[in-house]
């Protein structure tokens, strides 16, 4: 049986470690590729925990973290989040930016997934929010390590109200699984009208 709760702020303190190595075990597959360290993801995760507005809703099977998302004012996300939306002319203020989605594989498809759309809208919503936004990392169809037959979560995303915005670009840096160094990657936003 699976249940979701939400979590606001520094209430997130006792999952932090359980959402980090969720976050290195999904995101490691393609087309993330994330080679991930929880040093890392306490310092990435720490702006969730900072944040009095921002949601947590944490997926569990019993006592285990089995999936997660988050979001949180764009206010309240770093300069290379906003970037794109303040050379565009966005009001910050009215945005609520989506970070992750993620569940274990063998917790797919029983619509998880769209509740966190769900509760994550009504979050942003009751704050006042006029769009929200996320991104999602642009990877060559011919990538040697996309996997056959993988089907991208565009239709998904279509599907939950939003649509891809080209000219919204932000590029962040990781090590993917095959690379020595970390190397930039570009993502593109793609946003959802709450007007
Ligand atoms: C994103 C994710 C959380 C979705 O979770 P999920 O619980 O499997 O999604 P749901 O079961 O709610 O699916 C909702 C609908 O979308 C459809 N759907 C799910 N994945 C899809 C995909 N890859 N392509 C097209 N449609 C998809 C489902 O069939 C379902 O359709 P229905 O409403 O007609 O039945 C999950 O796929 C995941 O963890 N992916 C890996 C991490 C990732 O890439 N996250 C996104 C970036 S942060």
């Amino acid at each position: 049986m699976l249940r979701l709760e939400n979590v606001h702020g520094s209430q997130l303190a006792p999952y932090l470690d359980a959402l980090g190595t969720l976050r290195i075990t999904v995101f490691r597959d393609f087309p993330y590729l994330y080679d991930g360290t929880l040093e890392y993801e306490r310092n990435y995760l720490k702006t969730y925990q900072d944040s009095s507005d921002s949601l947590v809703v944490l997926a569990f099977h019993g006592h285990a973290v089995i999936g997660a998302t988050t979001t949180l004012p764009m206010m309240h996300q770093g300069a290379e989040f906003q970037e794109a939306f303040v050379k565009t002319g966005y009001d910050l203020s009215k945005i609520f930016y989506f970070g992750e989605s993620i569940l274990l594989p063998q917790y797919r498809g029983r619509g998880v997934g769209r509740q966190f759309f769900q509760r994550r809208e009504a979050h942003a919503r009751s704050l006042g929010a006029e769009m929200v936004t996320f991104c999602a990392v642009e990877r060559s169809s011919d990538h040697p390590l996309r996997p056959r037959g993988y089907q991208p979560l565009d239709d998904f995303w279509t599907a939950q109200g939003f649509k891809k915005q080209p000219e919204l670009q932000a590029t962040f840096t990781w090590k993917d699984v095959q690379e020595e160094d970390e190397s930039p990657k570009t993502l593109t936003f793609w946003v959802k009208d709450l007007k």
